[in-house]
């Protein structure tokens, strides 16, 4: 689609967030593409949180070596419970802060349409509601939650501009939304509510002693019985199916269900046709829940040891290892 609103012939389009800028940023995300917005943390690279290619598509953007899972963002706090399930802890963090720099990993439900891709096949989701009007407008208009990480290259520093986004992604991001310098300028403050334990998994833009305030001491990863990952990105368990699972399979064993990548013989499923490593990375997590409902040991194809291939056989290597 080709946005309107730009008239500097700028790449990629930076729009004012008005009436037509949100429009064509909503139906950017609607088309599957990439929104960078301001958030009052930092600027989120946003996508459709229900779309698997379109979550793919922000791996990609970002180059990032492993699928991290990503933050949903909601319009508020009811929104949110219709994807997670609140423990009181919960509902009074998400009444003292919501709208604001506050993620909470949460239970998901069970039968949320969040893309598998999005939560790295956990069951949790991390969900904040942010405060910036902008990103409100967004959630507005657009009428869905909206999977975004920061809005750089993997590695790099977070963005607080429109012109860190541009010089960081380029034309990775369909659309800039301008809303000016971020707020808070330092990433959300993720807390894990999934638990009995309510812990601190990353300091942010929300300060420790405001949230202990409200519910008490958090314990941090390491305290006693904690078994919550060390940092943000760090997660030990992501996805693994029930059925044990061979990488770099040239074909199916007896008895082995086959997931193949690129054009070839027949398979039970193929992560793409074509050898398109987004729409591999997009299948992923669908295809793997799929093959592991046949009940028989998976055997998949090699992929690619580039781009997006680097994250698809991270996750694919932690399938196959072994099960502690
Ligand atoms: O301020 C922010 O939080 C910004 C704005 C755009 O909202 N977003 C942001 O996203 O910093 P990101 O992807 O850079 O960091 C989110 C972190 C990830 O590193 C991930 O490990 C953690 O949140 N996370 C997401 N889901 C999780 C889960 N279910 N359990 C534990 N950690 C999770
Ligand atoms: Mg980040």
């Amino acid at each position: 689609m080709n946005p309107t609103s730009q008239t500097t012939g700028q790449f990629p389009p930076i729009l004012q967030p008005d009436a037509q800028g949100l429009k064509t940023a909503a139906e950017l995300l609607h088309a599957a593409g990439l929104v960078a917005f301001p958030t009052e943390t930092v600027y989120g690279l946003g996508a459709d949180a229900q779309n698997d290619h379109a979550v793919a598509g922000i791996f990609a953007a970002k180059n990032r070596p492993t699928f991290n899972p990503l933050i949903i963002h909601t319009a508020s706090a009811e929104t949110a419970t219709r994807i997670a399930v609140l423990s009181p802890a919960a509902q009074t963090l998400a009444d003292a802060f919501w709208p604001g720099p506050l993620t909470m990993v949460l239970p998901l439900r069970e039968h949320s349409k969040i893309s598998k891709l999005a939560t790295a096949g956990l069951d949790t989701v991390a969900i904040r509601v942010p405060a910036n009007a902008c990103a409100q407008d967004l959630l507005a208009v657009f009428q869905g939650p909206i999977a975004a990480p920061s809005a750089n290259p993997s590695g790099r520093v977070s963005p607080t501009t429109p012109a860190h986004v541009a010089s960081g992604l380029g034309n990775a991001v369909g659309i800039i939304l301008d809303g000016g310098p971020a707020r808070v300028g330092l990433e959300s403050t993720i807390v894990d509510l999934s638990t009995d334990a309510p812990t601190l998994l990353r300091p942010g833009g929300l300060s420790l002693e405001e949230v202990e305030d409200k519910i008490g001491v958090l314990a941090t990863p390491g305290s006693a019985g904690i078994v919550a990952p060390v940092a943000p990105g760090q997660l030990r368990s992501h996805y693994a199916p029930a059925a044990p699972l061979r990488i770099n399979a040239t074909g199916p064993m007896a008895g082995e269900s086959f997931l193949a990548f690129g054009p070839g013989p027949a398979a039970d499923a193929n992560l793409s046709e074509t050898g398109d490593l987004t729409e591999a990375a997009a299948n992923l997590f669908d295809l793997l829940h799929r093959l592991d409902a046949l009940g028989r040991p998976i055997a998949v194809a090699p992929v690619p040891e580039t781009g997006l291939g680097l994250a698809i056989n991270d996750r694919l290597a932690r399938a196959a290892a072994p099960r502690g």
